[in-house]
Order: C-alpha cells, then sequence, then structure tokens
C-alpha cells in the first residue's frame, strides 16, 4: 500500500503552508481548517452568483445550480436516496431546533422521548425544550463507563408503546465513543420510535451510510469536515414529506425547501460541494470517473489508518505521565469504536491551566465542558473544569503529537 501521502494533504491547507512551524491544530472537534479549493469556490460564488435563487437571470441561475450541486453532493456524503432528502441550514443545532417544531406537530402529551447522557446539548437541548412545551416525558439513556458506549441493554427497559423519539449521536464529541446506531435504532423503530441522530463527529472522520443505519434522520455540520459553517440533516423522504413544517406560507411545499426557512447561503454552499469534492479526491490515484460515493469511500479510507496510528501514540503517551486520567476507550483492540477525539483530566492541575500552556507554545486544544454537559455530569466530572479535549484530523502528524506530549509533560509535571 502507498505510504499516506501527509505531505500532499497538508500543501492543501493555506493554514498549514504558511510560515512553519505553524501551530497545532489539535481544535478539530470544535472546527477544522479549509482546504485551498474550498476557500475559492466560495469566494467564487460571491463572484459570479451574488444573486437570489429562482429568476431568470444569469446569476440568479447560477445560485440555482449551485444549491442543487450542494444537495446532491451532501446525499453522496451520506448515502441518502435522493437530494430531496437534504436539508441544508446554519448549523445543526439551529436546524435540529427547527425540525425539533414540526416532529413536535406530530406528537401528544405524555408520549415519550428518549435523550443521551452522551450527547452533545445540540442532541438534547431542541429536546427537551420540545419536552416542556408539550408536556413530553423525557428518559435518559446513559453510557457503560466500561466500554464508553450506549448499549442496548441499557435502552431496552426505556422503550414502550409511548415512546416516539430516540435522540443519539453517532460519535461523543468528548470520549470519542462510537455508538452501535443500526443496532440501537432496529431496537428503537422496532417500538415505533423515530431516529435522530447526531453525526457531527462522525463524518470528519468516517463515512456514513444513513439507509445502512436504519435512522430517520441524521444529522452533522460541514465545518467540522474541512467545509464551510453549514449544517445539514438527512430524513426520509416520506417521513419529511408528512411532518408539516415550519415555513412561510408563499415557501415551496417541496422537499427539501420546505424545511428551508428564508435564503440559502449560496456562497457556503458552493464551498459545501467544493468540501465534499476534496474528501473524494484525497490521495491522487482515484479514478475520476467512478461515481463520487465511490470516491468518497476511497478517499475516507486513505486517512483512517493514520488517524488511528496518531490516536494511538497519544494515548499511549498520556498513559505514561502521572496523574492524567484518559477519558474513553484506551485499548487499541477496541479503536474502531472511537474517532481520534482524547479527552483527559489531571489529578492536580486544571483543564484549563493545561490548554493555556499548551495556547502559548500555538498547540490548539480545547478545555471544559465543550457542550458535553451530560457526559461531563455522569462521569463526576466539574462541569467548568471538564476535560482537556485533543482532536485529531487527517492533516495531524507524529511530529505534532511528540510535541504535544512535551507540552502536556512540561504543563502537568
Ligand atoms: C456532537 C456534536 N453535536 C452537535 C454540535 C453542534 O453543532 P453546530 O455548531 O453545527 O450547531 C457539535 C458542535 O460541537 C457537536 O460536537
Amino acid at each position: 500500500m502507498n505510504p499516506y501521502p501527509i505531505a500532499s494533504v497538508r500543501s492543501a491547507f493555506p493554514a498549514l503552508s504558511g510560515a512553519q512551524p505553524t501551530p497545532v491544530y489539535l481544535d478539530n472537534p470544535a472546527g477544522t481548517l479549509v482546504p485551498r479549493m474550498v476557500v475559492s469556490a466560495v469566494a467564487d460564488a460571491m463572484e459570479t452568483a451574488s444573486s437570489n435563487l429562482g429568476a431568470y437571470f444569469d446569476a440568479s441561475r447560477r445560485a440555482d445550480e449551485i444549491w442543487s450541486e450542494a444537495h446532491r453532493a451532501a446525499a453522496d456524503l451520506l448515502g441518502a436516496a435522493s437530494e430531496r432528502e437534504i436539508i441544508i441550514g446554519p448549523n445543526m443545532t439551529t436546524l435540529t431546533m427547527h425540525l425539533s417544531r414540526s416532529i413536535g406537530r406530530a406528537l401528544s402529551p405524555g408520549d415519550e422521548i428518549i435523550v443521551t447522557r452522551m450527547d452533545h446539548e445540540g442532541d438534547i437541548s431542541p429536546w427537551l425544550l420540545l419536552a416542556e412545551d408539550l408536556g413530553l416525558v423525557v428518559k435518559w439513556l446513559p453510557f457503560n463507563t466500561e466500554t464508553w458506549r450506549i448499549e442496548p441493554e441499557d435502552l431496552i427497559p426505556l422503550l414502550t408503546p409511548r415512546t416516539r423519539l430516540l435522540a443519539i449521536n453517532h460519535a461523543s464529541n468528548m470520549t470519542g465513543s462510537i455508538n452501535d446506531i443500526r443496532t440501537l435504532s432496529a431496537l428503537a423503530k422496532d417500538a415505533g420510535a423515530w431516529v435522530y441522530v447526531d453525526g457531527v463527529q462522525f463524518v470528519p472522520h468516517l463515512l456514513p451510510d444513513v439507509q445502512a443505519l436504519g435512522c430517520d434522520f441524521y444529522a452533522c455540520s460541514s465545518y467540522k469536515f474541512f467545509g464551510p459553517h453549514l449544517g445539514i440533516v438527512w430524513g426520509r423522504e416520506e417521513l419529511l414529506s408528512a411532518l408539516e413544517p415550519y415555513k412561510c406560507r408563499c415557501t415551496s411545499d417541496e422537499l427539501p425547501v420546505r424545511f428551508e426557512t428564508g435564503t440559502p447561503q449560496t456562497e457556503l454552499l458552493a464551498g459545501l460541494t467544493a468540501t465534499i469534492d476534496y474528501l473524494a479526491t484525497l490521495g491522487d490515484d482515484v479514478d475520476q470517473l467512478e461515481a463520487r460515493r465511490a470516491r468518497l469511500a476511497k478517499g475516507y479510507g486513505r486517512f483512517a489508518d493514520h488517524e488511528m496510528g496518531l490516536s494511538r501514540k497519544l494515548i499511549a503517551g498520556l498513559e505514561q505521565l502521572p496523574g492524567i486520567t484518559v477519558h474513553g476507550i484506551r485499548n487499541p483492540n477496541r479503536f474502531s469504536w472511537r474517532v481520534p477525539t482524547i479527552s483527559f483530566t489531571h489529578a492536580q492541575v486544571s483543564t484549563h491551566q493545561i490548554a493555556r500552556t499548551l495556547a502559548q507554545q500555538r498547540i490548539n486544544v480545547w478545555s471544559g465542558h465543550n457542550y458535553a454537559l451530560e457526559p461531563a455530569r455522569h462521569l463526576g466530572l466539574d462541569e467548568d473544569e471538564g476535560v482537556v479535549r485533543i482532536g485529531i484530523a487527517h492533516y495531524n502528524t507524529e511530529e505534532e503529537i511528540d510535541r504535544t506530549l512535551n507540552a502536556i509533560k512540561t504543563a502537568v509535571c
């Protein structure tokens, strides 16, 4: 197999090709870097399609094309049956708040919904607010602190004939664990519930297949996978058609427009298509004639081992430092159940102090709960302290991990 082309990968990113050494970008779960071709696509759209959709003149026609291309690209990325199933908006949280209103129109007081102790607030708060508004019963699904995942045996007792929704993440933004959505989804669907999956932290690392997962909705954000600030939600076409949207009276009732309120962010949509094309062309020997979904599978396949190798090095290095606890899967044999997001605390030194020391050495990491409020509580962590979170992406290097480990050692020893 060809060695991983790290130099050519890094050269695609303006932020990594400036004066050396560049900062170490390990803040990826909060937002990733953007390749040059995405920046160009956004700029180009602002020059050529700076117009609203649906008119007779060229700039508007180009905006229409950009809108359609972005929905097709996102359908390829998520494995959707059609681009009619793709809703694009400002970010995952806003889209989820928005869709929760429509979902709520199909629910009645006393209906039950399940949220998890593992999720980011973006997939908890919208449902708690909906429950408050409608008088729904909220049930909490814990994660197992030995396997670090949500286990079917914890879901089964929560399901009843009144369960209408399970909101669950594919991968955690704190521990990095990946849930077995296929199994959990099948259980919830057998009970008659809809399944809303938060894939925000999965898509930067692995290619989802929404149809194979068996869920009803799948949400993600393109700024977490090397693109512009947009959110995307896939929903099953028959369900999206049946739900009653919150929309303006004169907005089309066609899918997906009935769920896309207001004027679309055309330039960012152009950037989204370029981002998905970037992922499809990762590596340099991909046959351009192959369908984009097949090229995406190859592109993602190229960096999985690289990311896993860096995770192994980072976790092994952290475990050698006295006082450090890594909160997540540490056994390399189980790494297929985690993404390369690694969180830790130190027995004495504050997480914020560690992150501040690293920032002084131009190493970007996050500290705190990072909206993983429930996971922090479930692990008995101080909410404000949370964890130090290091998030690896496909452009990080072994040398950067060494540099980070040395800096952490200085901060805690
Ligand atoms: C797992 C997860 N879900 C949801 C979100 C919210 O995404 P957005 O900023 O697009 O609303 C984040 C953001 O960090 C996240 O990590």
